[in-house]
């Protein structure tokens, strides 16, 4: 007797077209002929219009061919879009419009998230070294200094990349400000950014504790002080940043804590949200076009 087949798993099964695809058995927007195979068309194959490019051969339908070979996932970049459908908003996000008249001044946003990405590799390799204990805090870098193989450069990378940061943080921050860009419908963005400001000094700061040398210290005790001294909530933070009433060796490794996880963390979270708003509502316009363009529509008016 012929056993029947069984049916498939709810994976194998054929997925049905996605809409505007064309119907299956003529092939969907996969390639995949709606059977969940990916079709060969490569001309001279059977799924193929069975002509070859060659020279002396039949006139290939360029077009189609083109059309059909854009169907088909392509390696890495299709079996991922196939398993995530990122290609969307990947695309969105490359061709988006952007205003004519964009200049240098539209990178600074972008130099930011670098010197940010710089900071975080360079920091991981400086935590592999770093000790968070009073008495080992500064021999460690000490050592990543002296005895580690580009130990001086990465540190350095690390110390003044901060300080870039910083700089190119207030440039972008201007270049929106005297570009209009903190108007209407980007409000939201501005005030991620501030706190997106906000949170790179705190890394600073915090960062300047770490080595634990008598600079490092004191600078510390004093900005501790300075936030203690605010109203109503100001010995709360102070404490909180004490880890205590006294700087302690906690005070160290609350201090490391903020500036390896905390802060990153909630730095990469609001870059990601920042980022999604600029790709959706686009960037500013120059206020040289726009200046340009309200006197063109006054002139028609008159
Ligand atoms: C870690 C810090 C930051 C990163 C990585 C970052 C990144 C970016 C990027 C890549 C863009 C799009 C390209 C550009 O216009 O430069 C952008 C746009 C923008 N950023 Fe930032 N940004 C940061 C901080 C800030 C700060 C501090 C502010 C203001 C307080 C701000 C306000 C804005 C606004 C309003 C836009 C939209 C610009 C427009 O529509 O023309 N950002 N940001």
């Amino acid at each position: 007797m012929k056993l029947p087949t069984p049916p498939l798993p709810r994976a194998l099964k054929p997925k049905p077209g996605r809409p505007g695809s064309r119907p299956p058995g003529n092939g969907d927007a996969n390639g995949t002929g709606g059977n969940g195979k990916v079709r060969d068309l490569r001309p001279g194959t059977p799924d193929g219009n069975g002509e070859r490019p060659s020279k002396g051969g039949p006139r290939v339908d360029r077009e189609r061919f083109k059309e059909q070979a854009l169907e088909v996932p392509i390696g890495v970049a299709g079996w991922l879009d196939e398993r995530s459908g990122m290609s969307p908003f990947v695309r969105g996000l490359a061709y988006r419009k952007v205003p004519r008249g964009t200049n240098w001044w539209y990178t600074l946003g972008s130099a930011t998230m670098f010197a940010f990405v710089a900071q975080a590799v360079t920091g991981v390799f400086l935590a592999m070294y770093y000790n968070p204990a009073p008495s080992e805090a500064y021999e460690s870098i000490t050592h990543i200094t002296n005895d580690l193989f580009l130990g001086e450069f990465v540190r350095g990378m690390h110390k003044w990349g901060s300080t870039v940061m910083v700089i190119l943080i207030f440039l972008h921050m201007a270049r929106t400000f005297f570009f209009g860009a903190y108007k209407y419908p980007r409000e939201l963005n501005w005030v991620i950014g501030v706190v997106l400001l906000v949170l790179t000094l705190a890394m600073g700061l915090s960062g300047y504790l770490l080595p634990f040398d008598q600079r490092g210290f004191w600078a510390t005790v004093v900005a501790v002080n300075i936030n203690a001294s605010a109203p109503v909530m100001g010995p709360y933070i102070a404490d909180f940043l004490r880890g205590g009433s006294e700087f302690t060796a906690t005070t160290l490794s609350r201090f490391y804590s903020i500036h390896m996880l905390i802060i990153p963390g909630l730095i990469a979270a609001l870059i990601g949200a920042h980022l999604y708003l600029v790709a959706k509502l686009g960037t500013t316009a120059p206020p040289w076009l726009k200046a340009e363009k309200a006197k063109a529509l006054n002139q028609e008016e008159l």
